[in-house]
C-alpha cells in the first residue's frame, strides 16, 4: 500500500450520516473537521454529538477521559476551504447527483493533491463524481450504513478510475474505525442496497394489497428472518426521502420493476411524512 494513513478527515453534510460519520472517525483517533452549510446546523452538531458521547459514558461503554478525546477532536465549520488540509473528505450531502456533482467540482479546488475525495452515496455512479475532478484515480465510494456507529460494514465502491493505492487506503481507514470493508464494483446499489430495496419496496406493495398490517409483516420479517427491525421500522429510519431516491437511482440503472418505487413512498415524501427524523414516517416518533 503507498501513502501515509489518513488522520484528518474531513466530513460534508451534518445530517444521519455525517453526524455518524464524525463519531466513528474521531473515535478512531482521527482529527475530524464537518462542514454544514450553516453555523448553526454545525453547532448542532457537535451538540447532538456530545449528547451521544454523554449518553455511552452513563451507560458504561465510554469513559469520560475518551469521551473528552473524542469531542477534542471534533470541530464543525460552515466554511468548505477550512477543509484544506484533510487527507481524506467523505461527502455525505442529501442523495441527489447534481448536488454532489457541483460539490466535488468544489471540494477539488479546496483540498490537496494528495488527498482522497470519497462519497457515502447510496446508489450514484461514482465514476461521475470522479470526471468532475481533476484526481479521478484518488475518488471513490465510501459506504457506510445507518447508524454509522453501530454498523460494522463499509463498501468501498471502485470506480473505473479508481487507483490500487486509493482502495488500500481506504480499506485500511475502514479497518482503523473498526469496520468490515469489501470492496464492491460502480454498480448502482453496490451490494446491500441493491438487495434490499426490492425488499422494501414491496413491503409496501404488500401492505397496500392488504396481505397484513405494517405492525404484521415488520413483526413477520423480525420473528421469521431473524432481522432486527421489519421493513416499515427501517424505512422509517433510513428516510423515505432517501429511499425513493435510492430506488429511482436503481430503476434509472436496470429498469427492473422491482426498483419502481411504490406512489405511497413518494406521496409520504410530497407530505413531509419521511421517517424518524421528521417525526413521522410509517410510524410516529416524539420529538
Ligand atoms: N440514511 C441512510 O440510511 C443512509 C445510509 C448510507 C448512506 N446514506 C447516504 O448518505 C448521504 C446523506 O444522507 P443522510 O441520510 O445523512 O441525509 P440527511 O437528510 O439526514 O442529511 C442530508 C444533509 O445534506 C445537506 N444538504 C441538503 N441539501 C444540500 C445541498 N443542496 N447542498 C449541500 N448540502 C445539502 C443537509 O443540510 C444535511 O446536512 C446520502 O448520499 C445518502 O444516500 C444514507
Amino acid at each position: 500500500m503507498g501513502g501515509e494513513p489518513i488522520k484528518r478527515v474531513g466530513i460534508v453534510g451534518s445530517g444521519i450520516m455525517g453526524s455518524g460519520l464524525a463519531e466513528v472517525a474521531a473515535k478512531a483517533g482521527c482529527e475530524v473537521i464537518v462542514r454544514s452549510r450553516s453555523r448553526a446546523s454545525a453547532e448542532a452538531l457537535v451538540a447532538g454529538l456530545t449528547k451521544s458521547l454523554g449518553r455511552q459514558v452513563e451507560k458504561g461503554k465510554l469513559t469520560g477521559v475518551d469521551r473528552d478525546d473524542v469531542l477534542g477532536r471534533v470541530s464543525a465549520t460552515d466554511h468548505l476551504g477550512a477543509l484544506v488540509d484533510c487527507d481524506l473528505v467523505i461527502e455525505s450531502v442529501v442523495e441527489d447527483l447534481a448536488v454532489k456533482k457541483a460539490l466535488f467540482a468544489e471540494l477539488e479546488q479546496v483540498i490537496q493533491a494528495h488527498a482522497i475525495l470519497a462519497t457515502n452515496t447510496s446508489t450514484f455512479p461514482v465514476v461521475d463524481l470522479a470526471v468532475q475532478t481533476q484526481r479521478p484515480d484518488r475518488v471513490c465510494g465510501l459506504h457506510f450504513f445507518n447508524p454509522a456507529p453501530v454498523m460494522r460494514l463499509v463498501e468501498i465502491v471502485r470506480p473505473l478510475t479508481a487507483s490500487d493505492d486509493t482502495v488500500d487506503a481506504l480499506k485500511a481507514f475502514a479497518i482503523g474505525c473498526d469496520k468490515e470493508p469489501v470492496v464492491v464494483a460502480d454498480r448502482a446499489g453496490f451490494v446491500v442496497n441493491a438487495l434490499l430495496f426490492p425488499y422494501l419496496n414491496n413491503a409496501v406493495r404488500m401492505l397496500e394489497s392488504g396481505t397484513a398490517s405494517m405492525e404484521d409483516i415488520d413483526t413477520a420479517m423480525q420473528g421469521g428472518c431473524n432481522f432486527p427491525m421489519g421493513p416499515f421500522a427501517l424505512l422509517d429510519l433510513v428516510g423515505l426521502d432517501t429511499s425513493v431516491a435510492i430506488l429511482d437511482a436503481l430503476y434509472e440503472e436496470f429498469r427492473d420493476p422491482n426498483y419502481a418505487a411504490v406512489p405511497t413512498l413518494r406521496r409520504m415524501v410530497a407530505a413531509g411524512h419521511v421517517g424518524r427524523k421528521a417525526g413521522k414516517g410509517f410510524y410516529a416518533y416524539g420529538r
